[in-house]
């Protein structure tokens, strides 16, 4: 059975301790034949602790991968988005892309989901990253009930636990001029948005100088079917994790560090990481130094 754990005198979880956090995510994005920088992929927890190991829900555009960011930024683990695996590899030149790669990104282009049986084999293919004692954030994965369950079942196999389940909420409105003003690095997969997060310079990426990119699933007719299929396949899902007590609820309202402080206030207030407010000073005076 997979619980929220409980932090306490003997907190299990904490922020990655390794000296750098590449969270370059090779073996995530090229599957078993890319290599991580470092062995953790992003630093190892300081000895006795757990990594974190948390999944991400919520609709396209509420902000899960700019949340995933700044916690990979803050606590260490490895941001592991499964729509960032199909993009990458359809964008490799380097081979031709097999027939269900190509059928997996007609699926993304119509903003409808990506079968269960492709998305679960590439997920198998890097079990490495799910075993990686830098722990992990899922982001995009699971997606429906079929997902959720058979990682349930891996997870369970392979004796790794949740830590938590953050579900972040926001109206359609407001998910709509997000998807809309979105840019993305076509190299570091940093995302900004054209008002809210502008980079420095117009379409360059502040962190590698990447060009910036609008995904093509961020046109109005492919915005619509994301959210209606969010509704009907990936929103069950919410039940599903609050039935196992792994359900953290937050709203997705204000600015990215906003959400992020309310993200470490509602896990501190269930208790699944009492030390979360030295986590957040850590990572403060880590981005400061
Ligand atoms: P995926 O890549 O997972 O996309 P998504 O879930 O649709 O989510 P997004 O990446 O669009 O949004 P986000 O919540 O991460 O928001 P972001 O932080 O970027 O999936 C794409 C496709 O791949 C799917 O449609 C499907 O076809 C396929 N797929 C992937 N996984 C699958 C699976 N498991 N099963 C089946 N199919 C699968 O933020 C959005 C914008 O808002 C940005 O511009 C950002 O800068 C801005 N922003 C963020 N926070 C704020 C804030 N607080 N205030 C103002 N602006 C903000």
């Amino acid at each position: 059975m997979i619980s929220v754990t409980e932090g306490g005198p003997d907190v299990r979880y904490t922020r990655s301790m390794g000296p750098k956090n590449t969270n370059d995510r090779v073996a995530w994005l090229q599957g078993p034949s890319g290599q991580c920088e470092d062995a953790s992929g992003n630093g190892l927890p300081a000895p006795g602790q757990s990594p974190w190991r948390l999944v991400l829900l919520g609709a396209p555009g509420v902000g899960k991968g700019t949340q995933a960011d700044l916690l990979n930024q803050r606590l260490g683990a490895c941001h592991l988005s499964t729509g960032d695996v199909f993009r990458a590899a359809g964008s490799r030149s380097d081979c031709e892309p097999s027939p269900a790669l190509q059928e997996a990104l007609a699926y993304m282009r119509r903003g409808a989901l990506v079968p269960d049986s492709t998305v679960w084999e590439m997920v198998r293919e890097r079990i490495a990253c799910l075993r990686c004692d830098g722990g992990f954030i899922l982001d995009g994965f699971p997606r429906t009930l079929g997902q959720a369950e058979s990682l349930n079942q891996l997870l369970d196999t392979e004796g790794i636990t949740l830590s938590a389940v953050l579900s972040y909420e926001l109206t359609a409105s407001e998910i709509a001029a997000r998807l809309g003003g979105r840019r993305t690095c076509e190299k570091c997969k940093a995302v900004y948005h054209i008002t809210e997060r502008p980079p420095k310079v117009e379409g360059r990426c502040d962190r590698c100088d990447g060009d910036l990119f609008q995904r093509e699933d961020d046109r109005p007719d492919s915005i619509k079917v994301r959210l209606e299929t969010y509704e009907r396949s990936t929103a069950p899902l919410i039940e599903f994790y609050k039935k196992l007590g792994l359900l953290v609820q937050i709203a997705a309202t204000g600015t990215p560090d906003e959400i992020f402080e309310r993200t470490v206030g509602e896990m501190e207030s269930r208790r699944i990481q009492v030390h979360a407010h030295k986590l957040w000073n850590a990572g403060e005076n880590r981005r400061e130094g």
